[in-house]
């Protein structure tokens, strides 16, 4: 006797897939709900101060594509209704339009060259400007799979890092004879920005390449080892809570290779800061 599905089994078993699909896209939702604060369908909040103009630049990108997606599609619809097969119509032969052409090479190519110097101009401020005096330095190391950090003491400086010193023992790199470097606290995958403030990153990796990446600071940076980059700075400008995902994939534990970073007022900050005992031997990292 062959096996039929009944009615009443089809039912029960596309039921048992809807609350299967259900749930897994309710549990999608939640953990897109513990990654954004905001929206998830578009750009999320921007807290940094150079936020502003990269998204500028975004919306004017998106504007004159989406200008450009109509037009083409208008025409192309058009044109395939104008130009459409009808019988006892003979097809036009056209060599092409000169003037036409020069037009549509050229504004696009000035469009394409305006882009890339606005866009150029923001990139200096945001990585080639000096950063300022009285920004906080903190230093951040990525390794498989997690965030080394390293704040200031009291003094308000860190030690002094050298790349060729990074190793599995001393992950900031940190010259031990350095006196800038003997109150400073360390932090694992926690981090604590204050508002308003300039903040001043150094960047390295223990071992393969690895990014810092906060969408809210619209902020990005590789880290390739062997280098300590002390270029990269951000000043927030709202508080709360957010997530510095690695956005290199450095290996089997990638996915998890998250710090939690907040921005608090400086008072905030400050009691956090005191609140970090240093520790006796400040070579390590954790
Ligand atoms: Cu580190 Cu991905």
């Amino acid at each position: 006797m062959k096996l039929l599905e009944t009615p009443s089994m089809t039912r029960t078993s596309s039921l048992r897939g809807l609350a299967f699909l259900s749930a897994f896209a309710l549990t999608l939702a939640n953990a897109q709900a513990e990654i954004r604060e905001t929206s998830v369908w578009w750009l999320p909040r921007n807290v940094n101060m150079f936020g502003h103009d990269v998204d500028f630049l975004f919306y004017i990108i998106l504007f004159l594509t989406g200008v450009a997606f109509i037009g083409v599609f208008f025409a192309m619809i058009l044109f395939l209704i104008k130009y459409r097969y009808r019988p006892g119509v003979a097809a036009i032969h056209t060599h092409g339009n000169n003037a036409l052409e020069v037009v549509w090479t050229t504004i696009p190519a000035f469009i394409f060259l305006a882009l890339a110097i606005y866009g150029n101009e923001q990139w200096s401020k945001m990585r080639r400007q000096t950063p300022p005096a009285n920004a906080l330095p903190v230093a951040v190391v990525g390794e498989q799979f997690g965030w080394n950090v390293r704040y200031p003491g009291p003094d308000g400086k860190l030690g002094k890092m050298v790349a060729a010193k990074i190793s599995k023992e001393n992950p900031f790199g940190i010259d031990v004879a350095d006196p800038a470097g003997l109150d400073d606290f360390t932090t694992y995958n926690e981090l604590v920005f204050p508002v308003g403030r300039p903040v001043r990153l150094y960047l390295g990796s223990k071992d393969v390449i690895h990014a810092f990446y906060v969408p809210e600071f619209r902020l990005y940076q590789d880290m390739v080892p062997g280098r300590v980059y002390d270029f990269v700075w951000l000043k927030a400008e709202a508080t709360g809570n957010f997530q510095l995902a690695c956005n290199q994939l450095c290996g089997q534990g990638h996915y998890k290779m998250f710090g939690k970073l907040s921005v608090v007022p400086e008072l905030a900050y400050e009691a956090w800061a005191k609140s970090k005992t240093p520790p006796p031997v400040t070579m390590t990292g954790r």
